[in-house]
């Protein structure tokens, strides 16, 4: 399976989504990440994000942001929105409902059909990356197990 995490900047959300997910399937799956904005490209993932992933196991500064483009559609199963605003861009994107059907709420694995968003931490302090992190960590186990 090809699986790409998607927020706005690239930078906090998606980059860790990527990183846990990774963490629970084989290497035989391409996880990737990439943001809606290209306003962080080249960047490494926020100071807080390499953190709270590190406290948690994870070395996540080897990636770097990157926008979505339309492409992504042909080279992922699933892409998967970390909010309702990351959703739309995406959709704004699609060409036709085999790329629209591929775009999911990551949220909605974890609570199904609630369209709940993971909230953007950039502006916040230290507790919206642990509960950012938290939130993606639940969701990634549903996702790792559907697929396994
Ligand atoms: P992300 O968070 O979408 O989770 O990477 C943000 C990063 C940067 C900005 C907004 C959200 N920004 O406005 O620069």
């Amino acid at each position: 399976m090809n699986i790409l995490m998607v927020c706005l900047g690239n930078i906090c959300r998606s980059p860790l989504a990527e990183g846990i997910l990774k963490s629970k399937l084989s290497a035989e799956h391409f996880i990737d990440s990439a943001g809606t904005s290209g306003h962080h490209s080249g960047e490494l993932p926020d100071q807080r994000s390499i953190a709270i992933a590190r406290i948690n196991g994870l070395d996540i500064t080897d990636q770097r942001s990157r926008k979505f483009t339309v492409k992504d559609f042909d080279e992922f199963d699933l892409i998967y929105a970390m909010d309702r605003s990351n959703y739309d861009n995406i959709l704004h994107l699609s060409r036709n409902d085999n790329d629209r059907n591929k775009v999911k709420m990551i949220l909605n694995e974890s609570f199904p059909n609630e369209n709940l968003n993971v909230p953007d931490p950039y502006y916040g302090g230290d507790q919206g990356f642990l509960n950012v992190y938290n939130m993606l960590d639940q969701a990634c186990e549903v996702i790792a197990s559907k697929i396994q």
